[in-house]
């Protein structure tokens, strides 16, 4: 069992991840990203705390774009290595914690935000709530994970070159799943969309908008990445906003 943040720390992992987010079609760029920021919405002046922010990329971009503060928080030593400089020039603020024992601040932000992390954390009920504790009234909380048919099953996923099929499968019997990945092993937790939107539901979250990233031509040069990107979604993103 390897968990999100040890599996960065790994360097031949962490180096493909960079190189793969190098790649001009990379999924994250192009089908995550933009719908993302559709989202997030207006996000000028608001204070923003962002859960496993990777190397900080994101945050220079939300501080240069206007956001009042921007707070990240990342548990691999090599993601906080590389977010360190860039988001101290920018004026953000980095903790080297993990999202699951950060100790969150009450009502203290208007956004929280969260791309692809939460799927590395078990115990989703737990955050949801320490994200409801941590936001001011009526702030939002927006989130991308890999999309639960994705995560359900890995199988088709082992073997060289790329992937041609994908199996759905153990929808319904959630939690741990060991996947072999960029070379390597990680622990992910399966989830189905239902537990996502009622855990947000319980959680005393209204769940405003709940999308699966399609691909778009203009994103999309490659006309065959553009066919294979129709054929399964990867994403599930999710904006909710915090009831009293
Ligand atoms: C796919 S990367 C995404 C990074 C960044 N959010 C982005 O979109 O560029 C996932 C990140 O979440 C971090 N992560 C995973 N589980 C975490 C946890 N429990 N606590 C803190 N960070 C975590 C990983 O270390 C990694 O940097």
């Amino acid at each position: 069992m390897t968990s999100g943040p040890d599996f960065y720390d790994e360097a031949q992992v962490f180096d493909t991840y960079m190189q793969r987010r190098q790649r001009p079609d990379n999924p994250n760029d192009t089908l995550e990203y933009p719908v993302f920021m559709e989202l997030l919405g207006d996000f000028r002046d608001r204070t923003i705390l962002d859960l496993g922010c990777g190397d900080g990329r994101f945050g220079v971009e939300l501080i240069a774009r206007g956001c009042g503060t921007y707070t990240g928080v990342e548990a691999s030593k090599r993601m906080v290595s590389a977010a360190q400089e860039p988001l101290a020039s920018a004026g953000g603020v980095l903790h080297h914690a993990s999202i699951e024992t950060w100790t969150y601040p009450q009502t203290k932000f208007d956004l929280v935000v969260s791309r692809l992390a939460l799927h590395y954390v078990e115990n989703i009920t737990q955050i949801f709530g320490w994200v409801h504790h941590t936001l001011k009234s009526g702030g939002r909380f927006v989130f991308s994970v890999e999309h639960p048919v994705i995560t359900s099953d890995n199988s088709a996923a082992v073997g060289s070159g790329v992937r041609q099929n994908w199996i759905v499968d153990d929808y319904f019997v959630t939690g741990r799943r060991d996947v072999q990945w960029m070379g390597s092993q990680v622990t992910k937790y399966h989830r189905t969309i239902e537990n996502y939107f009622t855990g947000l539901q319980r959680a005393n979250f209204t769940v405003e908008q709940l999308r699966e990233p399609q691909p778009q031509r203009e994103f999309i040069q490659d006309e065959q990445l553009y066919n294979r990107r129709l054929r399964i979604p990867l994403f599930l993103v999710v904006a909710a906003r915090r009831n009293d």
